[in-house]
């Protein structure tokens, strides 16, 4: 009998030496330790041996138990210290991923994308005009004549040479300068003036709308104007105009108030308190400034969003329709204005710094 003892103990020490990892481990500990393991037959045959050897038979035995528990446990804490290998994919699948940063529009675009909507509705088509304009079209047509401090060059951005990269040197023929040519502000008051500019207002695509369209007419056109202004929170050198034109047989000032307060109540909601003021323009009579009651920094004030009136009968007059006959109201509003009213945004410059930690809000 104790020679089985000593076979077991020899066998299981050598299978012991064998084992590389977890699962062979628990294969040696099922084979002689577990509850159908070796140890435990070994344990079964007690009932055979001669009384006067059971206990030293029983001793042995339980040495040996212990032996082998003890150099199982000292295995199993090696062979957990070495970092087990991976052995599945590297990448864990369940972990939540970044979410993917899809981009946007520009919150002044999405604006637009408003203002075209919400006129849409009411009946007005959408117009555009160039960035770079006439003296004529910026100002001789809307009746702003040669002395106004609004033609003054320190007021705008006139152009030396307006399509410099479109014209190729030497070529006078295609150039575009056949449109006007190079030139500063220029003494004359007519369609031939020559000045080019970047347009201080969108009131230009009034002019180019009608020279080009028979009354009736009913659109808003919407796009960038420059003025050099002094960057602050309410003033940039560049932003943006909402310009709407309705030229009709009997069009009022009720026309012009109605479609106004219709719009202000549609795109900010019917709660949204608005006022016209009488104002002057050189392109209506009358005119009016139109202010929407907003809060800037906790102080809640009437903010000008724009100016509007009658259409002069001297603009009509310039493109060519007769102003016995026809009507008509404008209007021009600041798009970065009722974008700051709509969003709650405190500062113009915010626009266009580009952080996209402010852009992707909106
Ligand atoms: N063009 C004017 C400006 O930039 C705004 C304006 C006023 C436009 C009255 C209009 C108008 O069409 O009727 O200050």
């Amino acid at each position: 009998m104790p020679a089985r003892i000593d076979q077991l103990q020899e066998q299981a020490q050598r299978d012991l030496a064998g084992v590389t990892n977890a699962d062979q481990l628990e294969q040696f500990r099922l084979k002689y330790l577990g509850g159908k393991g070796a140890l435990k037959d070994l344990m079964a045959l007690l009932k055979d041996v001669p009384p006067d050897q059971k206990p030293a038979f029983g001793q042995r035995a339980n040495a040996l138990r212990a032996t082998l528990q003890a150099a199982f446990d000292e295995r199993k804490s090696s062979l957990g210290a070495a970092p087990a290998k991976p052995t599945g994919p590297r990448i864990d699948v369940t972990e939540p991923g970044l979410p993917p940063t899809i981009g946007r529009s520009h919150v002044i675009s999405q604006t637009i994308e408003d203002l075209i909507e919400v006129f849409g509705r009411m009946g007005f088509d959408v117009a555009t005009g160039p960035e770079i304009e006439d003296e004529f079209h910026n100002f001789v047509a809307l009746n702003i004549p040669e002395s106004h401090p609004a033609r003054d060059p320190l007021d705008n951005f006139y152009l030396e040479n307006p399509y410099a990269s479109a014209a190729k040197p030497g070529d006078e023929s295609s150039s575009p300068r056949g449109l006007g040519g190079p030139g500063g502000p220029s003494a004359s008051n007519t369609k031939k003036s020559t000045a080019h500019m970047l347009r201080s207002q969108t009131s230009t695509i009034q002019i180019r709308v009608m020279e080009k369209t028979k009354p009736p007419v009913r659109v808003v056109a919407m796009g960038r104007v420059y003025r050099p202004d002094e960057h602050d929170a309410t003033h940039f050198s560049m932003f943006h105009q909402v310009e709407g034109l309705y030229v009709d047989r009997n069009v009022s000032m009720a026309d012009l108030k109605t479609t106004l307060l219709q719009f202000v109540h549609a795109y900010f909601g019917p709660d949204a308190e608005v006022r016209l003021r009488p104002s002057f323009f050189p392109f209506t009579e009358p005119s009016a400034e139109m202010d929407v009651k907003m809060t800037i920094r906790g102080v809640t004030k009437w903010v000008e969003i724009g100016g509007c009136g009658m259409v002069d009968p001297a603009v009509f007059q310039a493109v060519g329709y007769d102003p016995e006959e026809w009507t008509g109201f404008a209007f021009g509003l600041g798009i970065e204005r009722l974008a700051m009213r709509k969003y709650g945004i405190t500062d113009i410059r915010w626009l266009f710094e580009n952080d996209v930690r402010f852009l992707r809000q909106f």
